[in-house]
């Protein structure tokens, strides 16, 4: 196989572990260059013994260093959009991270230009698609095994040290991240709207700040067994020193209520500072009910009759990002696509109204009402409609 030429945009943490996850699944990569006023990825790529190529001044001069077989967007979200524009422009596969978009109103502009047929194919890193117990959930509720989709129960709840470190990282701020669950729980929100097959009719939505504020910085910052907490991960581009008293207008909690069109119902809460993680999805339906342990990366599934002990299934890998192998099998989806033309397994629309879906949730909370998403979704479709 001939290597694949690539150029980056925004040599952050993430694309860093995605190229090495590619070069883990047998890519041959030749990284041309990269595009970053502070590379926080060069570590990772050397411990992955990646050689990180020449650094370029600014897309244009790296863009009209092609050609390049992919185009790969790790940039904060508020940089996407104008990173996909230059990267349209010269043409080359992109493969960006998501959140496809940070806005509305970005949105709606990307569903136009996608309607140009120059172009080129995009592939957004919406890595939970590619992970065994996701399509494995995916496959029993298009199965009809579970019946008709009634109500979702879900979590997403990091330990001290992640939401610490969000609360320093850009992250921390809207003008750059979006929001808490924008940059967090797109991924989530996409698969539920997959497994409702439908777009979110209503939301409702609560949050806050109640953790990481100056108020809580009283407490000892030490663990049980004396290490230091809320100290342990460089925060990189534009970071705030300190986790209780940075300029964060992100929420740190959220609860968020879905009604889908499908009349499918959903309850979600995240919360960036527990002592007990989880990220689950409780998936009930008329005739089964299923149990997704996504940090323990395992199954369970029984139907509503059934007095048999449940189905349990283990996909074993565990590793600490709580990715559990996903970025090794999203490298491999992205290389059956380039080279084999295998669908990738999400598209740039599905991305945009995963978006959308968190962006409704937000603005529910902030205006403290129930949102119909009804005007949001005609907007939507008829930027793609032209
Ligand atoms: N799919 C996933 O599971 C996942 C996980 C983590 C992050 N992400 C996404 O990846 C993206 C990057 O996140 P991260 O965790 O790597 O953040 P990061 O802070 O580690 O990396 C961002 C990089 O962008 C660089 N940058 C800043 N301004 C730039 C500019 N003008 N031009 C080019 N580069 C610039 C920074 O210097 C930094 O190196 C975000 O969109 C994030 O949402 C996705």
């Amino acid at each position: 196989m001939n290597s694949f030429r690539i150029g980056v945009i925004g040599l952050g943490q993430r694309i860093a572990h995605v190229l090495a996850a590619m070069e883990e699944v047998g890519w041959p990569l030749d990284l041309a260059g990269y595009v970053d006023p502070a590379p926080v990825g060069l570590p990772i790529l050397a411990d992955a013994g990646i050689e990180p190529g020449r650094p370029y001044p600014d897309p244009a001069a790296l863009l009209g260093d092609g050609p390049f077989d992919l185009v790969m967007i790790g940039s904060p979200n508020h940089l996407h959009y104008q990173h996909l524009k230059a990267a349209f422009a010269a043409g080359y596969p992109i493969f960006a991270e998501k959140p496809i978009v940070r806005t509305e109103a970005e949105t709606l502009a990307l569903a136009r230009d996608l309607r140009q047929t120059t172009t080129p194919p995009l592939y957004i890193g919406l890595v939970m698609r590619s992970m065994p117990i996701v399509r494995e959930v995916i496959a029993r509720v298009d199965s009809g095994e579970l019946g008709e989709l009634v109500s979702v129960d879900a979590t997403e709840h990091l330990g001290p040290e992640h939401g610490g470190y969000l609360a320093r990282n850009w992250r921390r701020r809207q003008e750059w991240g979006g929001s808490y669950l924008l940059d967090k729980v797109c991924h989530d929100f996409d698969i539920f709207g997959r497994l409702a097959g439908a777009r979110p009719a209503k939301v409702a939505s609560f949050g806050g700040r109640s953790i990481f504020t100056p108020e809580q910085d009283a407490r000892p910052k030490v663990y049980s067994d004396g290490a230091p907490a809320y100290a342990l991960r460089d925060a990189g581009w534009s970071s705030a020193n300190d986790a209780f008293h940075s300029d964060m207008d992100v929420t740190d909690h959220q609860i968020a209520m879905v009604e889908y069109e499908s009349g499918a119902r959903l309850s979600f809460h995240a919360n960036s500072h527990v002592a007990l993680q989880e990220r689950r999805w409780y998936v009930a339906g008329t005739r089964g009910t299923l149990l997704a342990d996504l940090v323990r990366n395992k199954l369970m599934v029984r139907g509503a009759l059934d007095l048999k002990k449940p189905e349990r299934m283990d996909f074993h890998e565990r590793t600490d990002d709580n990715h559990n192998g996903a970025d090794q099998a999203m490298a491999r989806d992205l290389l059956a696509t380039l080279t084999e033309g295998k669908a990738f397994p999400v598209t740039p629309y599905e991305s945009m109204e995963a978006g959308l879906t968190v962006m409704a949730i937000d603005k529910a909370m902030t205006e403290g009402r129930v949102v119909d998403c009804a005007p949001m979704w005609a907007a939507y479709d008829a930027a793609r409609a032209g």
